[in-house]
């Protein structure tokens, strides 16, 4: 039996073991896909162990997807350019490490046929996950992406990697046609984000990473003030359909049974 791991510390909220599991047993795969906290001294056991093939798969998530680089033979261009991994596999004896998250927003967003072109995003976070929707952005063609983060310096470490991003202060809001919410704020359900938005315009669009919950007070915000707003889910069915398909070279269905069950 094959199996696969998603790593990360926390790890307990992670839902991939239930939508890789569910993908698994609809194509017969003999398979099972756990999840595991680890500590970073114990991230070279776990690259042993997908060279040893006692591993065939290895998501990362949330603090390690940069702390894992060190350790992989090679990147793909997405990993690479984001200095962010998050699926990691062996190819001809060698680990490579890959990055799904920015097909996974750039999936999300074509899903919601909103055309990016000419128009200004409005980031807010620095965090691991924001290198990867700046790769993704840089495709769709849009007229500015402006970054604010709590913490300058990190900004710049991003502004380094991706020159034509705007970095302004945290509290500063500017013009804009989307805003993504990659701060873990909202994760809590009492989270609340210290912006105001009322003065933003009309028929802007509100995009969460967050998906758990589904409604963050962000959205919340958004929805009152009548403009279109989307969580995160689809970013992470689509992270996890792209790994999915790398590692089992079948290419799971994503349909209503898939999307119910983040409902339960
Ligand atoms: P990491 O920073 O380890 O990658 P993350 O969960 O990916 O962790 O990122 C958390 C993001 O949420 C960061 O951008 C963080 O801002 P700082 O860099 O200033 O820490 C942001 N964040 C968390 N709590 C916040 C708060 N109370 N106000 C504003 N931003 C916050």
């Amino acid at each position: 039996m094959k199996k696969y791991l998603v790593i990360g510390n926390p790890i307990e909220h992670s839902l991939s073991p239930m939508l890789h599991n569910y993908w698994i047993k609809k194509n017969n795969i003999d398979a099972v896909y756990e999840k595991k906290k680890l500590d970073e001294n114990e991230l070279k056991n776990i690259i042993d162990d997908v060279k040893k093939k006692k591993l065939n798969g290895v998501n990362i998530t949330v603090p390690f997807k940069k702390t894992i680089i060190p350790f992989l033979d090679s990147l793909s261009t997405e990993a690479n350019e984001t200095q962010s991994v998050n699926t990691i596999y062996l190819n001809n004896g060698k680990i490579i490490g890959h990055n799904t998250d920015a097909a996974g927003f750039e999936l999300a967003i074509k899903k919601l046929e909103y055309n990016l072109n000419n128009k200004k995003v409005f980031i807010l976070g620095a965090g691991g996950v924001v290198s990867s929707i700046i790769f993704a952005l840089n495709k769709m063609n849009p007229s500015e992406i402006i970054l604010a983060n709590r913490t300058k310096e990190k900004t710049l470490i991003l502004k380094d990697s991706f020159k034509n991003i705007k970095i302004i202060d945290w509290g500063e809001i500017p013009n804009f046609d989307m805003i993504i919410n990659a701060t873990s704020l909202g994760l809590k359900e009492a989270d609340k984000i210290n912006l105001d938005f009322s003065n933003v315009g009309q028929n802007k669009i509100f995009y969460d990473v967050i998906y758990n919950p589904k409604e963050t007070n962000f959205l919340k915000i958004a929805k009152n003030l009548g403009h279109r707003f989307e969580n995160g889910k689809m970013m992470f069915v689509y992270q996890a359909h792209q790994a999915f398909t790398l590692w089992h070279k079948i290419m799971p269905d994503i349909d209503d049974e898939t999307i119910r069950l983040f409902d339960k």
